[in-house]
């Protein structure tokens, strides 16, 4: 079977593999998908602004994060439910993952457990997204589990204390037919088909900083904050000792109309990226998106959707494809730029695009 060549192709070969409610769920945003659509359209608003006769014969897309290198930049997002896009589910994921040196992010509301992750795929590095439950000693056992499985951070995801508007779901009643294929789900004591809506209601929305706190001393691991916006709330995570945070709107599928990653990172960067680690995501469908991200001073970029349409189209073939798609065009996108290290990526690099009316400002 001949592959799909961009991301956009995997979507459009996704879209006709799966099932109605299953594509709908990963696809789907909140309300109207304002934010949905805007999170891949704000990368395209920034232009970028080229150096020439730069030696580029070697290149080098490696980073740093939470203090280790990384062979590159381009992350995998936790997503729910992987299983459902294809019977391999996230080991599959996590194979192609380590296969292509990504860092791989594991759901909390995965279809495998955090041990059936590191043992398929032991060499590749490995996050776990935490929600706090409103049983929170399913969380805490979920942190435990991945301190003892190699896990290297836990990112606490702030941004659900309900679940958005996900109107494509009601439209086709989707939900997940055996709540116990999800391990989390299960150690809750639920059983039978489970709804968004259900899913939802398990999450604890009476969660603070305090409590983000406390997690945080529950491993020795470092913790990354998922889903913040604001600057000021990006200096409450570093007042509250986190190692990074991850500047997200959760794919369109919260809020409908709050800002695009690519429209929060600048803000962000500049009040912690001192201090800590800020990564991003949404949207990242082409290589120079990566570069955009990291110019404007991201340390990664987190893709999901993508990822998805890869596990359903080929399985673990199909995620590894998208990740050497993404790869692929990154290096190109480094030596047409001009600058062959993406650690050296810098502000000057972006420019609003002339065809866009509302942009970040470039220094
Ligand atoms: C189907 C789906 C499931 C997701 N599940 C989770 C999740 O379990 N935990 C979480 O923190 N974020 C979750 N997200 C959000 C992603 O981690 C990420 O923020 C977002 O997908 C990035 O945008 P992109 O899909 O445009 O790349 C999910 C996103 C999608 C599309």
């Amino acid at each position: 079977m001949e592959l799909p060549r961009t991301l956009a192709e995997f979507d459009e070969r996704a879209a006709a593999i799966l099932e109605e409610g299953p594509y709908a769920y990963y696809a789907g945003g909140s309300c109207d998908e304002l934010t949905l659509r805007d999170n891949v359209e704000s990368w395209r608003r920034l232009a970028l602004r080229p150096r020439v006769l730069v030696d580029v014969s070697r290149r080098d897309p490696a980073t740093t994060v939470l203090g280790r290198e990384r062979p590159h930049p381009v992350f995998v997002a936790p997503t729910a439910y992987q299983r459902l896009a294809h019977p391999d589910g996230e080991p599959a994921t996590a194979r192609a993952a380590a296969a292509t040196g990504s860092l791989f992010c594991l759901s909390s509301l995965a279809t495998a457990t955090a041990a059936e992750v590191a043992a398929t795929a032991p060499e590749g590095a490995r996050w776990l997204q935490l929600y706090v439950f409103r049983d929170r000693a399913v969380s805490e056992q979920l942190a435990r589990d991945a301190a003892a499985h190699g896990y290297e951070a836990l990112v606490v995801t702030v941004d659900l204390p309900v679940l958005g508007v996900r109107e494509r779901d009601v439209r086709t009643r989707f939900e997940i037919a055996d709540a116990l294929s999800v391990p989390s789900v299960g150690a809750m004591g639920h059983q039978g088909p489970l709804s968004m809506l259900g899913i939802g209601e398990l999450i604890d929305p009476s969660l603070t900083w305090a409590d983000l706190e406390r997690f945080a001393q529950l491993s020795d691991l470092p913790v990354l904050v998922k889903g913040v916006l604001r600057p000021e709330d990006a200096r409450r995570a570093v007042e509250h000792g986190a190692a990074g945070v991850i500047v997200s709107n959760h794919g369109g599928r919260q809020l409908d109309t709050v800002l695009s990653g690519a429209d929060a990172l600048p803000a962000v960067v500049d009040e912690v990226g001192g201090e800590i680690d800020v990564l991003v995501d949404g949207g990242i469908r082409r290589g120079s998106d990566v570069v955009k991200a990291l110019a404007l001073g991201a340390r990664a970029v987190l893709v999901g959707r993508p990822v998805v349409w890869g596990l359903a189209v080929g399985g673990e073939a199909g995620v590894r494809a998208v990740l050497e798609t993404l790869l692929a065009e990154l290096d190109v996108a480094l030596a047409l730029v001009g600058v062959p290290r993406a650690a050296e990526l810098d502000r000057s690099l972006v420019a609003p695009a002339p065809w866009a009316g509302r942009v970040p400002s470039a220094e």
